[in-house]
């Protein structure tokens, strides 16, 4: 089977080498000239583990090309549109722009016979337009991915599950053939209609967003009250209805997935009709955004209201640990905002700084960590980089002007920082 991969960003450039790995050949298109260059070395253009190796090893092998040029597309079997959907400058909906013109670009060159999958996160009767202006010798399909950054090459290699919103047994054949080693394997394989699928992504990652917020609320709740969320989160989760996992407390949801996939349903669910349904994702939204807030405020409260005389540490530019993701990032945010408030901001992340210097070019950024706390009055702890968790908290504090620190991710050993002499505070813990 011979496939190809529309969009080469974190998802589409994940799902070519993986796809290649998983034994069929594909060609992967982009219309940025530059990356394709790079992505035809072996050279990825972002960071993500084991997907330079991957990449690498089936370039040279010759089961994965990159092009510009539709028309070396025209034999495949299956084309996977795995193009963005960004939230839109002047709202809350999506921006189907770049779905809409992939799907009209391969369509012009798709065989008889072909079948093209949707990827990308769309509203709710997008796929259904879409496959109302597909020539008639083609198929249209829905296939979700549920990749996390970081962890996208273990997710689309053994993905726990697959699933396909299709319009008849012959696509889920194709598809079945196209998945072949990982139906092998036992994943769990799921048939829905065009709309189920589109939904269970967003649904799916509202659900995520809504258990964040809510462990969030209550670290709101354990401040107001002397109560310790990471207790309170532990307990909770033992119960095996409730699950340990996506219940961490602090500065929230980032990227490019959780926020704009929560805002772009609720417009979607509002165009329909049905926006009470989803009224409550205003409120996670806003819980959300209010956890950087919190950060601003004990910052606030523990240094004054002026920060212009102030030193400000930042750990953390990503959304999230192994990524160098800075969309909607609230570490970054938090870092931008106070900046803005007057304090000089010096920023680190392991990955991050090159795509973090871009969005905010005003803003400090130090390649060393010793070098980022130099004569810092705080430190704020934002994004949960295994390096940070193993930082010394004595050799730290020689080279503070203050030893304070907030763990805005809930993850730094307080005991261990508290006994090196540190003035140690975290989001929803007396
Ligand atoms: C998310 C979903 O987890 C994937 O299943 C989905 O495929 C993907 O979006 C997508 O739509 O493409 P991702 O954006 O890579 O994946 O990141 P997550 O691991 O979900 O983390 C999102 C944010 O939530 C991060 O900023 C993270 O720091 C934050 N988070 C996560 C918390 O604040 N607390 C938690 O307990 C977990």
């Amino acid at each position: 089977m011979k496939i190809s991969v529309i969009g080469t960003g974190y998802l589409g450039a994940t799902h070519a080498a993986c796809m290649a790995e998983l034994g069929l050949d594909v060609v992967g298109v982009d219309s940025d000239a530059a990356k394709i260059e790079a992505l035809s070395k072996g050279e990825l253009p972002f960071y993500e583990p084991e997907l330079p190796e991957l990449l690498s090893k089936h370039v040279k092998g010759g089961k994965l090309k990159f092009t510009t040029d539709y028309s070396e597309i025209a034999d495949c079997d299956v084309h996977f549109i795995c193009v963005g959907t960004p939230q839109m400058k002047d709202g809350l909906a999506a921006d189907l722009s770049y779905v809409k013109s992939a799907f009209a670009a391969v369509a012009a060159v798709a065989k008889p016979g072909s079948l093209l999958v949707g990827k990308s996160t769309v509203p709710v009767g997008t796929a259904q337009e879409l496959a109302k202006q597909m020539p008639a010798h083609t198929e249209l399909a829905w296939n979700p991915e549920f990749l996390r950054e970081g962890f996208a090459v273990e997710d689309t290699l053994r993905p726990n599950r697959l699933v396909v919103g299709v319009t008849s047994d012959r696509a889920e054949e194709i598809l079945k053939e196209a998945y072949a080693v990982n139906l092998k394997e036992g994943t769990p394989w799921v048939r829905a209609n065009l709309p189920t699928a589109e939904l269970v992504k967003v649904s799916a990652n509202s659900f995520l967003a809504t258990k964040i917020s809510f462990i969030n609320a209550m670290a709101e709740i354990c401040e107001t009250t002397g109560g310790d969320v990471t207790v309170l989160a532990k307990a909770i989760g033992y119960d095996p209805r409730i699950g340990n996992r996506f219940l961490q407390a602090g500065i929230g949801f980032g990227g490019g997935c959780l926020p704009k996939d929560i805002r772009a349903f609720m417009a979607r669910a509002e165009e329909l009709g049905a926006s009470q349904a989803v009224e409550f994702l205003k409120d996670i939204d806003a819980i959300n955004l209010r956890a950087r807030k919190r950060v601003i405020n004990l910052v606030e409260k523990e240094l004054g209201l002026d920060l212009k005389s102030f030193k400000i540490a930042v750990l953390g530019a990503t959304f999230k640990p192994d990524s160098d993701d800075v969309r909607d990032s609230p570490a970054l945010d938090i870092a931008a905002q106070i900046h803005a408030a007057g304090a000089e901001v010096t920023i680190h992340d392991p990955k991050g700084i090159e795509p973090a210097r871009k969005r905010f070019p005003a803003l400090n950024f130090a390649e060393k960590v010793e070098e980022c706390v130099s004569g810092a009055d705080l430190i704020l702890h934002l994004t949960e980089w295994k390096e940070y968790r193993e930082l010394d908290p004595a050799a730290i504090k020689k080279l503070v002007k203050q030893a304070k620190i907030l763990d805005g991710r809930n993850m730094l050993d307080r005991e261990k920082w508290q006994a090196a002499g540190w003035d140690f505070h975290a989001l929803g813990r007396a």
